[in-house]
């Protein structure tokens, strides 16, 4: 049978060259950014500073909603920025650290951006509290619902663990912490695109965000947040700029007058050419089937988890299929060396301490890369002095 979403693979020109396992990383980029950056090029030669008023001013709004999308998102509901540390930094200036609800509870298989950015927050007067976990896969999530008591106002946690590729209970966890009154921010970096399902009004999540740059096949430089619109209104970020501005161009002095909908969580200049660049994998992204595209993540990763324990090779990840994302980490014996080894053979993958060689298939891989890569790992290790 073939497989309908290989007819994408004539859209990523480094799937002609190289054996892509790396999406959890760096997604391949899609053809049309050849187009999309030299659009940007033309349109900023020829239409100069109008360009603003024609269509830059309402890029973001338009990458939001296609993004929001994808995630079940109200329309204006998605925010543009330049990466999730940035996004973390716009909902912590919604809240105020100095009162008796200041604890953030996040755990230790979170992103480190995250972490450090979080733990930095102590300055202000958050009291965070790392939840611990034991195997450098799974979050106990009792464990973590103990930590989310009544003086807790914030949980960031990514939806899928960026090391294990682990799928964290999001609605459980949002459903924890609204009984005791905090508040979400989910990472979907490694969840959206994917394959991984993410729908925000389900979940009921309060914020949601993640980059363009993996799964979305958007390049580097842009990354989204989803403000669930009825906390929105109530929210006055303290990271804010002019594009937060209800009348932006009022050039108002004084105060901000907070804008409605996505612009209120937006600050300053956008980074335009990030959006033309992400333009083209989202218009594929919103093509696809995420139900097919996430049963073959499901077969892909299962064969992946299959071959390493064939060969004795430790699997740094979920064996329950419906707790995967995208990724399987492999520790093989000299993991790092391996990886070396299969980079310059244009097998990209990559190597992560406590993870080993992670290996990433996306929609448009092939069954058989798989079984490539693996036996070029294989040989690699037989061969190695
Ligand atoms: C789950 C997760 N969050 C965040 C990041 C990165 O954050 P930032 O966009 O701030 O670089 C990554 C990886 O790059 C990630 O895997």
């Amino acid at each position: 049978m073939t497989d309908p979403l290989l007819r994408y693979r004539q859209e990523f020109p480094i799937l002609e060259k190289t054996t892509y396992l790396i999406s959890n990383s760096l997604g391949a980029m899609p053809r049309g950014v050849f187009d999309a950056l030299h659009d940007y090029a033309g349109v900023w030669a020829a239409r100069g500073v109008r360009a603003w008023e024609e269509y830059w001013w309402t890029l973001p709004l338009e990458i939001g909603n296609q993004i929001g999308e994808l995630m079940n998102a109200p329309m204006n509901s998605v925010a543009i920025h330049g990466n999730v540390t940035q996004c973390q930094a716009v909902v912590a200036s919604c809240f105020d650290f100095s009162d008796e609800r200041n604890k953030v509870v996040y755990t230790d298989l979170d992103f480190p951006s995250v972490m450090y950015f979080w733990e930095a927050q102590r300055q202000c007067g958050a009291r965070v509290h790392m939840v611990k976990t034991d195997d450098g896969i799974e979050v106990p999530t009792e464990r973590l619902f103990d930590a989310i008591d009544e003086t807790t106002l914030l949980v960031p946690v990514s939806h899928v663990i960026f090391r294990s590729s682990y799928i964290n209970d999001a609605k459980a966890i949002c459903e924890k912490a609204h009984r005791v009154g905090a508040h979400v921010i989910l990472d979907t970096f490694q969840s959206l695109g994917s394959g991984v399902p993410v729908d925000v009004r389900e979940l009921n999540v309060d914020f949601a965000c993640g980059g363009l740059m993996k799964w979305l096949c958007g390049g580097p430089g842009a990354a989204y947040l989803y403000v669930r619109p009825d906390l929105a209104r109530a929210l006055a970020p303290k990271f804010t700029g002019w594009l937060a501005h209800e009348n932006p161009f009022g050039f108002e002095t004084g105060a901000t007058r907070y804008a409605h909908g996505a612009y209120r969580f937006i600050n300053g200049t956008p980074n335009i050419p990030a959006l033309y660049a992400a333009l083209p994998g989202l218009k594929i992204l919103g093509e696809l089937d995420m139900l097919q595209v996430r049963e073959k993540s499901q077969r892909l990763t299962a064969r992946i988890v299959s071959l390493a324990e064939q060969r004795g090779w430790h699997v740094n990840a979920p064996r329950n299929p419906a707790r995967r994302g995208g990724t399987v980490a492999v520790n093989m014996p000299k993991a790092k060396a391996v990886c070396a080894e299969l980079l310059k053979r244009d097998i990209l993958v990559d190597w992560r301490p406590g993870g080993g060689v992670r290996m990433s298939p996306h929609f448009y891989n092939k069954d058989e890369e798989i079984d490539f890569a693996m036996a070029a790992a294989d040989e690699i290790l037989r061969t190695m002095q």
